[in-house]
C-alpha cells in the first residue's frame, strides 16, 4: 500500500477475526518498531510480544479500555525507559511505525490507553524502573468495519499559512 493510502485509511479496530498471522509478518511489525527514530538515538523502548492465548486472556483484566485483547492473534506491550527524556514521544513513533506496517498487511490494531499498569507490570515481570506506554493488539478483521468517514477537524481549523490565523486552504 502506498504510504499516504496507509495513513489515510488507518482506523482503530476493536473487533477481530480468529485467524493466525504468519510469523514473518509478526517479525516485520516488531522490526518496524525497532527501526523507529528517537532523540539522541536513545531507542528507549523494548517490546514484549504476547502470542500465548491464555496470557492474552489474562491481560484483559489489566487492559481496562481494551477488552478486545482477548480476540487477537498477538499483542505487543510497549515498554519505555523513563531515564531517557523523550521516552514516550520516541516510543509513540515506534507505535505508529508498527500499526502502519501491520495495516499494510491488513492487520488492525488499537492503542489501549487505560491500563492497570502496576498489575500488568507484575504479571509480565517488567522491572519497576521501566514504564508501559500502551498495549497494542493485532489481528485480522472484517474490512467492512473500517469507518469510511474520518472524524477529524476540518483543514481550515488546523492549517495556517506563514503565520497563525492566516488560512491555508484557500491558497492551495
Ligand atoms: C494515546 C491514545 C490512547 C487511546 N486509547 C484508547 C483506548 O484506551 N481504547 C480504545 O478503544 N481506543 C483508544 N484510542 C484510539 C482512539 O480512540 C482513536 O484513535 C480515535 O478515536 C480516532 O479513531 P481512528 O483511530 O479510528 O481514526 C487511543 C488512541 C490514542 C492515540
Amino acid at each position: 500500500m502506498e504510504v499516504f493510502e496507509c495513513v489515510s485509511t488507518l482506523s482503530s479496530i476493536r473487533s477481530y477475526q480468529q485467524k493466525q498471522v504468519p510469523d514473518e509478518v509478526v517479525r516485520e511489525v516488531l522490526e518496524a518498531g525497532r527501526l523507529a527514530p528517537s532523540a539522541h538515538n536513545d531507542q528507549p523502548w523494548e517490546f514484549i510480544l504476547i502470542k500465548d492465548q491464555s496470557a492474552l486472556s489474562d491481560m484483559k483484566r489489566y487492559c481496562v479500555s481494551g477488552s478486545f485483547i482477548t480476540q487477537v492473534d498477538f499483542a505487543i506491550v510497549v515498554v519505555t525507559d523513563p531515564s531517557s527524556k523523550w521516552h514516550e514521544i520516541d516510543s509513540t513513533r515506534a507505535v505508529q511505525n508498527m500499526v502502519l506496517t501491520a495495516w499494510n498487511h491488513k492487520l488492525g490494531s488499537c492503542w489501549i490507553g487505560r491500563l492497570e499498569k502496576k498489575g500488568l507490570m507484575e504479571y509480565l515481570n517488567i522491572p519497576k524502573e521501566l514504564n508501559v506506554l500502551t498495549v497494542l493488539p493485532f489481528g485480522y478483521f472484517d474490512e467492512r468495519l473500517i469507518d469510511t468517514v474520518k472524524f477529524r477537524r476540518d483543514p481550515d481549523q488546523v492549517f495556517h499559512l506563514d503565520s497563525y490565523g492566516s488560512r491555508l486552504t484557500s491558497n492551495l
